[in-house]
């Protein structure tokens, strides 16, 4: 048997944690085991490497992918699958492990209904978007970096009695702000699934100051508004100064968190599992603490925000 691992789409850490735990598993069933470099574009380009047990020595601990990530776009066209998918059958791999998130999902399943190869899909980014787990493989570490700059900029909101607006990631989704926000006890997260108005916003922040809070954090996830100048906006209203800080990239990388990691390493070697048990189109997740796996093929259309614990942080922290 051959099997192939590739991470696609924005990197998350733990992927490293998860490409370790496929090729060891897949090694230890005896299969023939390769990395596609760069994602879905490597198939395109036939870049498989071998991989053996030393080849994903000492990456546990990493962020970032030893197999590259790329956005492909090309891979939306049927003509660009047809060559990765030739790529794929002159090698004779049968087994397809796809490391990724939403998008590298819908990837997934192309391969699935337009081949007869075996396809397990890890769900690995830092949004937490995908329907079918609970939680994605980097989730957990990026919630971790987060917080820990929003503890930093605390001090400066402490000591400056400020609010501070906390620009975090998500792309359109607010899974991330809204773990962010509550881990952080902040008095307003904003999020694309819940519209707000500016003047709602501050009137919270001016009853916050009335009651005799002097600094603020508002957790805003990236899809939810401009957050320069939602701070504009804020600060004409707010009866004091206003900052605000776009996390970014950092969130990104960095080390794994053990959460992240053993999350990585049950996907991964589940993943493999359940190939060999000769599942065609495996979706690996983790409901209620519990590893699972589903068809990639029927999977549930949405994740949908928990709105009462939205709610319920607003109401503690004001
Ligand atoms: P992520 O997987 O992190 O959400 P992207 O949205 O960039 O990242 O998706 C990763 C890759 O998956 C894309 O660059 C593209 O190659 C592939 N992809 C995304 N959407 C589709 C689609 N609708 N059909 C086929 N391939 C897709
Ligand atoms: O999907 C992960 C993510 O970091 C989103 O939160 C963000 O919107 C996007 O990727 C950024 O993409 P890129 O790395 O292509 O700039």
């Amino acid at each position: 048997m051959k099997l192939a691992v590739l991470t696609t789409g924005g990197d998350a850490p733990g992927m490293n944690a998860a490409i370790r735990a496929v090729v060891r598993r897949s090694l230890a069933f005896g299969w023939e085991t390769f990395g596609c470099e760069r994602g879905y574009q490597g198939l395109f380009e036939d870049d498989f490497r071998p991989m053996d047990h030393g080849s994903v020595s000492g990456i546990i601990n990493h962020g970032g992918t030893v197999l590259k990530t790329l956005r492909c776009p090309d891979f939306k066209e049927p003509d660009f699958r047809r060559q990765c998918y030739k790529n794929l059958e002159k090698r004779g791999i049968e087994n397809l492990v796809v490391i990724g998130g939403d998008g590298s999902l819908a990837g997934a399943r192309c391969i699935c209904r337009e081949t007869v190869l075996s396809l397990a899909f890890i769900p690995a980014s830092i949004d937490n978007d995908i329907a079918g787990t609970e939680e994605t493989v980097g989730f957990d570490t990026a919630v971790n970096t987060a917080l820990d700059a929003i503890d930093k900029i605390r001090d400066t909101a402490t000591s400056h009695e400020r609010v501070f607006l906390v620009e975090v990631m998500g792309r359109e989704k607010g899974f991330l702000a809204l773990a962010v926000g509550l881990a952080a006890g902040a008095e307003v997260t904003l999020v694309p699934e819940v519209p707000f108005r500016v003047e709602e916003v501050v009137a919270d922040l001016n009853e916050g100051r009335e009651k005799g809070k002097r600094s603020m954090i508002v957790v805003v996830a990236e899809g939810a508004a401009e957050v320069p100048v939602l701070a504009n906006q804020i600060e004409k209203g707010y009866k004091g100064e206003v900052r605000y800080s776009i996390l970014g990239y950092v969130q990104r990388g960095g080390v794994p968190t053990a959460r992240s990691r053993n999350l990585a390493f049950l996907f991964g070697a589940r993943a493999v599992e359940a190939l060999k048990e000769g599942n065609k189109a495996v979706f690996v997740g983790i409901e209620a603490n519990r590893v699972v796996t589903r068809n990639l093929l029927e999977l549930p259309e949405k994740k949908a925000l928990d709105l009462e614990i939205l709610n319920l942080a607003h109401l503690l922290a004001s």
